[in-house]
């Protein structure tokens, strides 16, 4: 599969076959993950395998985080309990999930906030590159993937759950697995490109 054809057709994936993943298939996606693009020459990225073991105390915790926003925004307990049923089946029963998280390290130490956030947001958009890198490199190495952002809305929760080194500032799990039999992607319409055109 070449990149155009791997662009074209990766899809997010929710329903996988619960088989393991090979780990020398992972660690390829991996390893091209941390060819994505990162501001001023720097690696920001950090990617943690969470193995089967840590994801139940993983899915607990990052759980009453959310439950704490969720009950704040005064849902429903029906949903609420929906929401984190649903959460914590995609953490635990995920083939192999994959954290992705930054650093500052190699980051310009602006003195004003405004410069800073916008640092920080580059980095987040290398963290971007990076998951994209692994979800293609997935789909061309046969395996489906999806994203959860989760973990940006808690990363307090997730360091504490995994025992992350203090640096790791968590970003989104990506899911990964061989595509369950029968499972399709919900069909997408052709792009309608947004580019606005500036000649003069
Ligand atoms: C920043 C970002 C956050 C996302 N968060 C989630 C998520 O929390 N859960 C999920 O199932 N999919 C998530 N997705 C996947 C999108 O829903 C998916 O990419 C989109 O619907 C387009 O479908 P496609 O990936 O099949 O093209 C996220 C994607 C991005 C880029």
């Amino acid at each position: 599969m070449d990149a155009l054809e791997a662009i074209a057709t990766r899809r997010s994936l929710r329903q996988l076959d619960p088989r393991p993943v090979p780990a020398a298939l992972l660690a390829r996606a991996l390893e091209l993950a941390c060819l994505a693009p990162a501001p001023h020459h720097t690696k920001p990225w950090r990617y943690v395998i969470v193995g089967p073991q840590r994801r139940e105390a993983l899915a607990a915790r990052m759980g009453e985080a959310w439950r704490a926003d969720l009950e704040r925004d005064g849902h429903p307990a029906a949903l609420i309990e929906r929401l984190l049923r649903k959460s914590r089946r995609q953490i635990a029963g995920a083939p192999a999930l994959v954290l992705s998280c930054l650093t500052h390290e190699g980051l310009r130490d602006w003195p004003d906030e405004r410069r800073a956030r916008h640092e920080w947001a580059m980095a987040q958009q290398s963290a971007g590159a990076g998951m994209q890198n692994l979800m293609l490199a997935a789909h061309a190495l046969g395996l489906a993937s999806y994203w959860i952002s989760a973990p940006l809305f808690a990363p307090e929760a997730v360091r504490e759950a995994l025992s992350l080194p203090a640096e790791y500032v968590a970003q989104a799990f990506v899911v990964l697995g061989y595509p369950a039999p029968g499972a399709t992607p919900k069909p997408r319409a052709a792009p309608d490109v947004p580019a606005l055109i500036v000649e003069r």
